[in-house]
């Protein structure tokens, strides 16, 4: 089986949407996936189709059932905050030996292609001490990370690629997801990170009307992973 770790530059950037677009595509070609979201914060119970979670369960085509967000987000918060501080808020933590249990449990536990999609960007604090990249580093998988073409996403996503190398994780691709009115044409923005990014495959992604799972840019991260 093998596991890849959904990252980005930040938060909303499209994490949940690439993972969605390669679980459905994967899907569609009969190759078996399984997602995990496993720290979620702004959970609102009542509105759980439309979370992570929910989102992911949807592409899996499994029921979005309190049971089945509770397999696959075990840490859920309800405000929408970084973890740490989501976690404070309810006098909690996210207790990172028991995430790493969790994580590494489906590892080895899921069949085919395991999408593990993180939260925020990759330094995100998830308790006192540690971020999102001790969580990745641990774990010791490939990563895909995906970042947006707003202006600014050079820098942030040439930081993400830096701290992710200096640990020496393999980065399978570099998804350029196209943001709504950007000043800067996702075309630039995808030469300039080509020229950065040494061995790894940069794809782009347009916004799309909706998750379409045969679209291009899902095909060809499919036969990355
Ligand atoms: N290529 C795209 N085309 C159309 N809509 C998109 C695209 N990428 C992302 N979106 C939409 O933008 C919003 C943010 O994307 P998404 O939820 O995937 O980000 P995220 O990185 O997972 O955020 P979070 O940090 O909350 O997990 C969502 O409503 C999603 O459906
Ligand atoms: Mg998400």
């Amino acid at each position: 089986m093998s596991a890849t770790f959904i990252t980005a530059t930040g938060t909303n950037i499209g994490k949940t949407f690439v993972a969605a677009g390669l679980i459905r595509h994967l899907r569609s070609v009969a190759r078996p996936v399984n997602a995990l979201k496993p720290v979620v914060t702004g959970f609102q119970p009542e509105n759980a189709a439309a979370s992570d979670p929910g989102v992911l369960l949807a592409a899996l085509e499994r029921p979005i059932t309190p049971l089945e967000i509770e397999r696959i987000a075990p840490w859920r918060f309800s405000a929408p905050v970084s973890p740490d501080l989501a976690a404070r808020l309810e006098n909690r933590t996210v207790d990172f030996e028991a995430l790493l249990a969790f994580s590494r449990k489906s590892i080895e536990t899921s069949a085919g292609t395991l999408l593990i999609e993180g939260i925020g960007g990759v330094m995100v604090p998830l308790d006192d001490t540690r971020t999102v990249l001790h969580w990745i580093v641990a774990l010791n998988i490939p990563v895909v990370l995906v970042t947006g073409s707003y202006l600014g996403s050079l820098s942030h996503t040439l930081t993400s690629l830096d701290a992710l190398r200096r640990r020496d994780i393999a980065i399978k691709a570099l998804v350029v997801n196209e943001t709504p009115d950007s000043t800067v044409p996702i075309a630039d923005t995808m030469d300039t990170l080509n020229r950065f990014a040494d061995q790894v495959p940069v794809l782009g992604l347009p916004r799309l009307p909706s998750v379409v799972a045969e679209h291009l840019t899902f095909v060809d991260l499919a036969a990355l992973l």
